[in-house]
């Protein structure tokens, strides 16, 4: 089932809703890929109903940001969810979300303060904005997220804490392609500047990083330092940061502990790129 009116499709997950059933919400910008089926596949295994949403959402994008080239593709997103069995697709025209005379946003701070809260600016407000929306139009039990934006997950860990949103934030492991890339709708944007192949400096790095956390170094300082010599080995890749930080506060940490998180962001030639990685000892 297709919709793209707000009212309607707060009528039908209620509908939902009053019979019993379970929904699980997974919440997308489209031109989707087997990171986002992950979820919608999870969401499927664990709810009686999964509601996708579609948006490009505008308010998340800073002005020389990609909104406008921001890959789209609603007909194949469409069909790739009716075959995974998905019971509603949510696509709201930008109108409808943010009509003429729109005057509200939710302030973040916290975990929204440093990384890409610094290198977005207002990236934060227009995700947790467009979230708070969604979650009001899509009353739902579970709603799906991926570690990949480990920043934003706490972001939206916090607002719905903070906020009392009744929905259970439920956090996907990251799905990479073969090589180690994290998948991206944005990666066509490496395809397009023939460094596709050399994108995997990332996780290359972060697994360097990681056999030296499993051998017992613990000091962020050296972790760190490990990281950033696989990652000046591509010339064309230009850090924007590499921290060890507390999961759930988006701090730097001295030193690292099982659970925290290697967060990191740089462009290779000129396309940005983020990554996550969770550590454990064992
Ligand atoms: P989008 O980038 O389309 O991602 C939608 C969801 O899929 C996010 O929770 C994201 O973390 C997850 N995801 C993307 N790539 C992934 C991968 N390789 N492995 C696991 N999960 C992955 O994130 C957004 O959209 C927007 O900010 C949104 C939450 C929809 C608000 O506009």
């Amino acid at each position: 089932m297709l919709i793209s009116k707000p009212k309607e499709c707060f009528h039908q997950v209620t509908l939902w809703k009053r019979e019993g059933k379970t929904i699980g919400f997974v919440p997308t910008m489209g031109a989707l890929h087997s990171g986002h089926m992950a979820l919608v596949e999870r969401a499927r295994n664990e709810c009686d109903k999964v509601v996708v949403s579609i948006f490009v959402n505008p308010l998340q994008f800073g002005k020389n940001e990609d909104y406008h080239v921001y890959p789209r593709k609603p007909d194949e997103d469409v069909t790739l969810l009716k075959d995974a069995g998905v019971d509603l697709v949510f696509v709201p025209a930008a109108e409808d979300m943010y009509p003429e005379g729109f005057a509200t946003k939710v302030v973040v701070a916290g975990p929204a303060q440093h990384y890409e809260g610094v290198s977005r600016p207002g990236h934060f407000e227009g995700v947790a904005t467009v979230l708070i929306k969604l979650f009001n139009i899509i009353p739902a039990d579970k709603a799906y997220f991926g570690l990949k934006d480990a920043q934003q997950v706490a972001v939206v860990k916090r607002m719905v804490q903070d906020l009392n949103v009744p929905v259970g934030i439920v956090v996907h492991p990251v799905v990479r392609d073969a090589d180690g890339l994290a998948l991206s709708s944005r990666n066509v944007y490496l395809e397009q500047k023939h460094v596709r192949d050399r994108a995997n400096v990332i996780y290359r790095a972060l697994m360097h990083l990681y056999r030296s956390y499993k051998q017992g170094i613990r000091e962020a300082n050296v972790l760190k330092e490990i990281a950033i010599e696989v990652l000046s080995s591509e010339s064309d890749f230009i850090l924007d940061y590499i921290d060890i930080v507390d999961p759930d506060r988006f701090v730097p940490l001295e030193d690292a502990r099982d659970g925290s998180l290697v967060v990191v962001a740089g462009r290779l030639a000129g396309v940005r790129l983020i990554d996550a990685l969770e550590l454990y000892s064992g």
